[in-house]
């Protein structure tokens, strides 16, 4: 690793990084990855045992205050969630102001930016206390949010938030109860959910966080990063990829299509990717598309439709890439979003809406690493260079001469 700060300060090199392949921008205690071994550590915890033993809520602890809770202190921080999950009222009708249509991640970039304007009194950065209440307003108003999209979207009444459920219960009924009829929390699928948010809570120093990172080291307002972040991770290479995913299981349809689709991968003349597959850092499995991939098996299989044409048409997409040159020379696995989509279809939801349970999952990530950006002395305003390749030094010419 070489800091290159001092190099720069002399005038002694100037590094060209487009995609920051090689470069790091950031010193950090919250997430390891090794991409050669496919491993995951949240404060060194692995990911494979928060999944098999956490719950989200403890995860976002682990995350945000760097050690896992105490029974009490777990309590109070989900006392203290549970306190902030209703919206201010006058939200609602910010909702009202957007088109039906809209795409639920669309809606959700503008209400989050908007919780400055609704949320004033835990923004000034400056002061500890409103930072804390700005990290716990957002991790406990951000599925309320996703589901008031989702409602929204299907034109049917916003369902409040419930307290005496948990996080991942309570988004579920959010997002399909119906008032005046009785709903009830499969707690499978309960569970299911809770699994999906805290393989996705958070991924180190990827696009969405290092926007978050970016605005933030600006001394922007937490609300107003957490916006940036969201729209981030709506591009079908990050975030939107799960959507996209899903979208192209369908269209492959039959595993007799799968060879078309993946000579299409492989042809350089054709801009198509199998989506879910492939990832910066990882050049081995994703270890959250292993645990995905068996939470589709369990949760499919407990709902009864482990026939899912479309879970067979990815396990056996999965096994045809795994042996193909193409991908083995490349080293593309399946990653988290590969069978992340196929668990939320099972579940009842649209594919507009895996990236808003995308985005309200890894909130605390962008939360924690926004935290601990706005604490470290060595950070400075963030403001990459770039390398100049335009015109050099030219003189005006006037309308008529040119
Ligand atoms: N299908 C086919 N070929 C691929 C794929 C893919 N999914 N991913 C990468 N490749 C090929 C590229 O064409 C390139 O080939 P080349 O060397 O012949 O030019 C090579 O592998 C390297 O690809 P890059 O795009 O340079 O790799 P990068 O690290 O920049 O991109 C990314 C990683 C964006 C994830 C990419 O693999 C991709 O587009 N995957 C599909 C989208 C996806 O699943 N995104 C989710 C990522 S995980 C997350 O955000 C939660």
């Amino acid at each position: 690793v070489i800091d290159i700060r001092k190099l720069y300060a002399q005038g002694d090199v100037f590094t060209y990084d487009p995609g920051f392949t090689s470069t790091a921008a950031c010193e950090s205690t919250i997430t390891f990855i090794d991409g050669d071994k496919g491993e995951l550590l949240h404060r060194g915890y692995p990911i494979e045992q928060l999944a098999e033993k956490s719950h989200f809520l403890e995860v976002c602890y682990l995350l945000l205050y760097g050690e896992l809770p105490t029974a009490a202190q777990m309590d109070d921080f989900e006392m203290r969630v549970t306190r902030h999950t209703m919206v201010h009222e006058q939200m609602h009708n910010f909702f009202r102001g957007f088109r039906r249509d809209a795409h639920p991640m669309a809606t959700m970039v503008g209400v989050v930016g908007a919780m400055s304007a609704f949320y004033h009194d835990s923004t000034d950065i400056a002061d500890p206390w409103q930072r804390e209440v700005a990290a716990i307003r957002m991790i406990a108003k951000l599925p309320t949010i996703a589901a008031m999209a989702y409602k929204y979207s299907i034109g049917q009444p916003f369902v409040y938030p419930r307290n005496d459920l948990d996080y991942a219960s309570n988004f579920l009924r959010m997002c399909f109860a119906v008032p005046a009829e009785e709903y009830e929390v499969d707690p499978i699928l309960s569970r299911a959910m809770d699994r999906i948010m805290m393989l996705h809570a958070d991924h180190e120093q990827n696009a969405s966080t290092s926007t978050v990172r970016l605005a933030g080291s600006s001394g922007a307002n937490p609300f107003a990063c957490i916006a940036a972040g969201i729209a981030c991770l709506w591009g079908p290479a990050h975030g939107g990829a799960n959507q996209a995913c899903l979208e192209m299981l369908r269209e492959i349809g039959t595993v007799d299509r799968i060879p078309e689709f993946i000579a299409r991968a492989k042809d350089k003349d054709d801009p198509f990717r199998l989506m879910g597959f492939g990832h910066r850092v990882y050049k081995n499995f994703d270890p959250r598309a292993k645990v995905m991939k068996q939470s589709a098996d369990e949760v499919l299989g407990l709902m009864g439709i482990e026939d899912n044409p479309t879970l067979q048409v990815a396990k056996e997409l999965e096994r045809i890439a795994l042996e193909d040159d193409y991908f083995i020379s490349k080293k593309l696995y399946p990653n988290v979003d590969f069978y992340s989509g196929i668990i939320l279809d099972a579940m009842g939801f649209p594919t507009s809406m895996f990236t808003p349970i995308f985005a309200l999952s890894r909130t605390v990530g962008w939360i924690s690493q926004w935290k601990e950006m706005i604490s470290d002395p060595a950070q400075k305003i963030g403001r990459p260079r770039q390398l100049y390749i335009g015109e050099t030094r030219r003189d005006y010419t006037e309308v008529e001469e040119r």
